[in-house]
């Protein structure tokens, strides 16, 4: 089943509230949390504190995707915040197993990401242990950024890998995912489709939600 997770970097962060409810709205069943540091990438967005917040604005699963350097000494700030699922990139973490380890030992669903030039073959072994691999179709750090083409055959080439070892973690893909580039990445084989800008760019957050997710379902048969 295809979902739709709207990312809230694109919304209006004075009103994150109604935002997140217009998103749920048109259907989003998980909210995208974009944690930049201004070290592992060129921004700097938010942390444990407005996850906090979002805990008490929706009951749906919070999806923290953090692009920070050195993870593992904030993971238990995020559990505390209310986080759910948390993901960590491959090119932050030396010890990426003890990453996804710290973050399923506070409850939280572990989930790896990968940068448009990191090849999925890295993260073979530890596939076992992911609830959500994320592909970044982007560059991480902005929003509203051209989806990278090469993307789609990573998301084939790790959908036959999950096949091949017989596993269920989903795949999730987050950068220029958008009406023009939907269908080919739900045929690709991605399952949690991300997007900013397409939800909340043109400030009818609903409206663009469910249109973005029927288009989707509809290039996944659904
Ligand atoms: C980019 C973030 C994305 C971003 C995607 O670094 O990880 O989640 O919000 O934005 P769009 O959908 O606008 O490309
Ligand atoms: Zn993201």
């Amino acid at each position: 089943m295809v979902e739709l997770l709207p990312s809230i970097l694109s919304a209006d962060f004075a009103h994150l509230a109604d935002e997140v409810a217009a998103a749920e709205r048109g259907g989003g069943t998980a909210i995208h949390v974009d944690v930049m540091d201004g070290h592992f990438v060129p921004n700097i967005t938010l942390g444990p504190p407005v996850v906090k917040s979002l805990r008490k604005a929706t009951s749906l699963p919070l999806d923290c995707h953090l692009m920070i350097e050195n993870p593992n000494e904030f993971i238990s700030a995020f559990a505390d915040a209310g986080a759910n699922w948390v993901s960590v990139h491959f090119e932050a973490c030396t010890h990426l197993h003890r990453s996804l380890e710290l973050i399923a030992q506070h409850g939280m669903k572990p989930g790896v990401v990968l940068n448009p030039a990191t090849r999925i073959e890295v993260i073979r072994d530890i596939l076992p242990m992911v609830h959500h691999v994320l592909i970044m179709s982007v560059n991480p750090g902005f929003g509203g950024q051209q989806f990278i083409g090469f993307s789609l055959e990573k998301i084939r080439r790790l959908a036959h890998l999950r096949r091949e070892l017989g596993l269920a973690f989903r795949i999730e893909v987050d950068g220029g995912v958008a009406h023009d580039t939907v269908a080919q990445v739900v045929q690709a084989g991605a399952d949690l489709l991300v997007a900013g800008n397409a939800v909340f760019g043109a400030g009818h957050p609903e409206r663009d939600a469910r249109a973005l997710l029927a288009a989707a379902r509809q290039a996944a048969n659904e």
